[in-house]
C-alpha cells in the first residue's frame, strides 16, 4: 500500500494477527455462529485505534490550544471505555482478545497527516460521523432483538461520539474562519483519505456497508442542516444503487 497515505503501525501485542487489506481479514458471513463475535472484536479495535489517534494528537501537538487538547483528552477516556464494553460483548459470548485478524487502517490514515485539523476531519468528521450513522442504526437493531442492555450501551456511545465530532466541528469552522485556506488542506487531506480507504478496502468492503444518515445525531453534532441533507442524499442514492445492481443487504 503506497507509503505517503499512510503513517506507521499501531503497537499491538503478541495477541494480535495485523492486517492491511480488508480481504485479508476472516469476514465471516452474517449467518455464521461467529459473525457477532467478529463484529464486536472489529468495534472493540476500532476504538483502540481512535483512542490512538487522539492521543498521538496530544503528543505531536502539543503547541494546541489548551481548550481543544482538554477535548482530545477527554476523548481517549471515551475510546478506552468503549474498547473495555466491546472487549466485555466478546466475551460474553465467549470470544476472546485476538481471536480475529484485526485492521489498523483507521490511525495510519489519520496520523499520515501533519496538521491537527485534517487529522480531526479525518478521524471526527468522517470516521466517526459515519459511526454515527452505524450505531444510531445498532440502537434500532439491538432494540428490535429484544437486547436492551446493547442497546443502552450503544445509546451511550453515540452520546460520546456526537460529542466528539461536535468539538471537531467547532475546532474546523474556527480555524476556517481565521484561515480560509484551511479549506484547501481538507481538501487535499479528505481525498488522500478517501484514497487510502479504497486500498485498504476494496469494492468488497463498502459493499452494503452505508447506513441511513441519522439525522439528529448529526444535528446535535454540529453539521448544518443542509450538511446533513447531502449526506441523507448521498446514503440513500448509494442504497440504491447496491439495490439495483443486486447488493447484499445492510450489515
Ligand atoms: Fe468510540
Ligand atoms: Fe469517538
Amino acid at each position: 500500500m503506497s507509503g505517503a497515505l499512510f503513517g506507521a503501525d499501531p503497537a499491538r501485542d503478541p495477541r494480535f494477527v495485523v492486517k492491511e487489506r480488508w480481504i485479508d481479514c476472516d469476514n465471516l458471513a452474517r449467518d455464521h455462529p461467529l459473525h457477532r463475535v467478529q463484529f464486536f472484536h472489529r468495534q472493540m479495535n476500532e476504538e483502540v485505534d481512535s483512542l490512538e489517534a487522539s492521543a498521538q494528537a496530544l503528543v505531536d501537538f502539543p503547541e494546541a490550544a489548551w481548550a481543544l487538547r482538554l477535548q482530545l483528552a477527554r476523548q481517549c477516556a471515551d475510546e478506552a471505555r468503549h474498547a473495555l464494553a466491546y472487549r466485555a460483548q466478546v466475551e460474553r459470548r465467549g470470544g476472546h482478545v485476538g481471536q480475529f485478524p484485526v485492521l489498523n487502517f483507521q490511525y495510519r490514515i489519520i496520523t499520515a497527516r501533519d496538521d491537527l485539523i485534517s487529522r480531526l476531519v479525518i478521524q471526527n468528521r468522517s470516521f466517526e460521523a459515519g459511526g454515527l450513522d452505524a450505531i444510531a442504526y445498532g440502537v434500532e437493531e439491538a432494540r428490535k432483538l429484544g437486547d436492551h442492555e446493547l442497546a443502552e450501551f450503544y445509546e451511550a456511545q453515540l452520546a460520546d461520539e456526537i460529542s466528539h465530532v461536535r468539538f471537531a466541528n467547532e475546532w474546523i469552522r474556527k480555524s476556517l474562519k481565521e484561515d480560509p485556506r484551511t479549506l484547501l488542506r481538507m481538501g487535499v487531506s479528505l481525498n488522500a483519505a478517501a484514497q487510502a480507504f479504497r486500498q485498504v478496502m476494496g469494492s468488497e468492503g463498502t459493499e452494503g456497508a452505508d447506513y441511513p444518515a441519522a439525522v439528529q445525531a448529526r444535528l446535535d453534532a454540529g453539521f448544518t442542516p443542509e450538511e446533513v441533507e447531502t449526506a441523507a442524499q448521498m446514503q440513500a442514492a448509494q442504497a440504491q444503487a447496491q439495490a439495483a445492481a443486486g447488493g447484499p443487504a445492510r450489515a
